[in-house]
C-alpha cells in the first residue's frame, strides 16, 4: 500500500456543466494493488494507515493520467512537417513513412519510439490508429502489454487513393480484422477498433465488412477521420453519392455508436451533429494538428450545443507532440481566434478534455480519468525544475486555477518526471 501525497487536481465534476476544479494542497491519495482505496487530507491518512509506504511528491502537482483520443502509431517520425494542407501532407509526408511499417524491424523500433512518447508525455490511456500492415499491428499491441498502456487500436484499411502497398480488400481486412480481434481484444488492456482510415480511401463496401465485423464482434470499437478538410469532404461526396453526407458513409455501413470516436469534424453538417449525438459517438477534437494543417477552427460551442461527446486527441504526426498540454492550451487559443465565435475555456476545462472526457469518450470513466476513490492509479507528476518558468509559475500562482494555467501554458514532457499506469511507473 502506498500514499502519494501530493497538491492534486482533477475534474470529477464536468466543467462544461456547472462542475469545477477540484484541488487540495496536502492530499493523501492511498493505493493498494493499483487502485485508489482512499482519498483525505495527509495527516488524517497516515493516522489510518501507519504501515503504508509514503511517496513525496510534494515539491510539484499530481494530475490524472492524459487520455489521447487520437494519435497514429505509424507517424512518430514524422512529426513537424509545414506548411501543407491534409492530402498533400498524406502524399508526401505520412504515407511514405506509413509505407515502411511493412518491414516488422522497421515496425518494432517504430512502436518502441510511439509508446515512449506517448507515456513521456503522461498519456496512460490511448485510442490509437494502427497501421495498415497486420504484423505493425501485433508489434504494436505485444509492445503495448508491455507497457501496460490503456490503449485500443486496429487495422487501417482503405481500398483507394493511397499508395498501393497500402491497399487491401473486403475478404483480406476481414480476416486480418477477425484473426487480430481473437488474439488481441479484451487481453489485460487492449482492446481492438474497426479502423477505417476515412471514407476519401474507404468505399462502401469496405465500410460495410467494418459494419459486419462490428455486428459480430460486440465490445470492439470504431475509429476514423470526418470533415478535416474541404478538399477531402468534397472527395468523399464523389465517392459516396448515396450517403446523405460525410457521417452517413460510417452510419450506413454499421460503423456509428456509443463506441465510435471520430476525429476532427471541423466542418460539420448540423445534421451530422445531431446524429452523432444521437448515436452516442464522440469527437476527436485535435487542435494542433487543425492549425499545422489548417484545417479550420473545431466548432466546439456547436458540439457542446447538440450534445455531442468532445475529448482531446494529439492526431500526431499531423499533431506537433504527444503531450496534451500543448493540445489544451492550443484549443483555448484556437477558440479565442475563431471569427465565429469560439467557447472560452478555462484551465479546469482543459484538464477535464484532456483526462475525464477522454475516459469517458473510451469508457473508462469507471476506472480512470480522475483520481477519486475507487479508480485505477493512472497518475502525471508535474514537477520542473526549481528555477525554470513553471515552477516559478507554480510558486507564485494566484489561485490553484491560475497554477494549472500555468501547467498548461508551460508544461513539457520534460516536466512529468513521473507517470503511473494501473499503479506501476511507466516513467521516472
Ligand atoms: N485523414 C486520413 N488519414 C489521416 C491522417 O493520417 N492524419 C490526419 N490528420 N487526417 C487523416
Ligand atoms: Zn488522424
Amino acid at each position: 500500500m502506498q500514499i502519494y501525497r501530493a497538491r492534486v487536481f482533477d475534474t470529477p465534476t464536468d466543467p462544461f456543466a456547472g462542475g469545477g476544479l477540484r484541488s487540495g494542497s496536502d492530499v493523501a491519495i492511498v493505493v493498494d494493488s493499483g487502485r485508489i482505496v482512499a482519498r483525505a487530507d495527509f495527516a488524517t491518512a497516515r493516522e489510518r494507515h501507519p504501515y503504508a509506504e509514503v511517496v513525496d511528491l510534494r515539491a510539484g502537482v499530481l494530475l490524472p493520467g492524459f487520455v489521447d483520443t487520437h494519435v497514429h502509431f505509424p507517424q512518430v517520425r514524422a512529426i513537424g512537417h509545414l506548411g501543407r494542407p491534409l492530402l498533400d501532407w498524406l502524399d508526401e509526408c505520412a504515407l511514405p513513412e506509413e509505407a515502411k511499417l511493412r518491414d516488422e524491424t522497421y515496425a518494432a523500433g517504430v512502436a518502441t519510439d510511439f509508446l515512449t512518447g506517448l507515456t513521456s508525455a503522461g498519456t496512460t490511456s490511448a485510442m490509437v490508429f494502427g497501421s495498415h500492415f497486420a504484423t505493425a499491428v501485433d508489434i504494436l499491441f505485444a509492445a503495448a502489454a508491455e507497457v501496460g498502456l490503456r490503449m485500443t487500436t486496429g487495422l487501417v484499411t482503405s481500398d483507394r487513393n493511397l499508395p498501393e502497398v497500402l491497399l487491401t480488400d473486403v475478404d483480406r481486412s476481414v480476416a486480418e480484422s477477425q484473426r487480430l480481434i481473437d488474439d488481441w481484444h479484451g487481453r489485460g488492456r487492449l482492446r481492438f477498433a474497426v479502423t477505417p482510415r476515412f471514407s476519401f480511401s474507404a468505399g462502401p463496401e469496405l465500410l460495410a465488412a467494418g459494419g459486419a465485423l462490428v455486428a459480430d464482434n460486440p465490445g470492439i470499437w470504431v475509429t476514423s477521420h470526418l470533415n478535416e478538410n474541404r478538399d477531402e469532404i468534397a472527395g468523399v461526396a464523389e465517392i459516396h453519392p448515396e450517403a446523405l453526407d460525410y457521417l452517413d458513409t460510417y452510419d450506413r455501413a454499421g460503423l456509428l455508436g456509443e463506441r465510435t470516436i471520430l476525429a476532427h469534424n471541423v466542418h460539420p453538417r448540423d445534421r451530422e451533429l445531431a446524429r452523432m449525438a444521437e448515436a452516442g459517438a464522440a469527437a476527436a477534437h485535435c487542435p494542433t494538428s487543425n492549425s499545422a494543417l489548417a484545417s479550420g477552427f473545431f466548432p466546439l460551442g456547436r458540439h457542446l450545443d447538440a450534445g455531442v461527446r468532445v475529448a482531446l486527441g494529439s492526431d500526431v504526426g499531423a499533431g506537433n507532440g504527444f503531450c496534451l498540454l500543448k493540445e489544451g492550451v492550443q484549443a483555448y487559443f484556437m477558440q479565442q481566434l475563431d471569427p465565429a465565435g469560439g467557447v472560452p475555456l478555462t484551465s479546469t476545462h482543459l484538464l477535464h478534455l484532456a483526462t475525464a472526457s477522454g475516459a469517458a469518450a473510451l469508457d473508462l470513466d469507471a476506472e480512470v480519468g480522475d483520481l477519486s476513490v475507487g479508480k485505477r492509479f493512472d497518475a502525471v507528476y508535474v514537477d520542473p525544475v526549481a528555477g525554470q518558468p513553471l515552477a516559478v509559475g507554480l510558486d507564485y500562482a494566484e489561485s490553484d486555477e491560475d497554477a494549472l494555467a500555468k501547467i498548461f501554458a508551460l508544461g513539457t514532457p520534460a516536466d512529468l518526471t513521473r507517470v503511473w499506469i494501473d499503479g506501476e511507473p511507466v516513467k521516472g
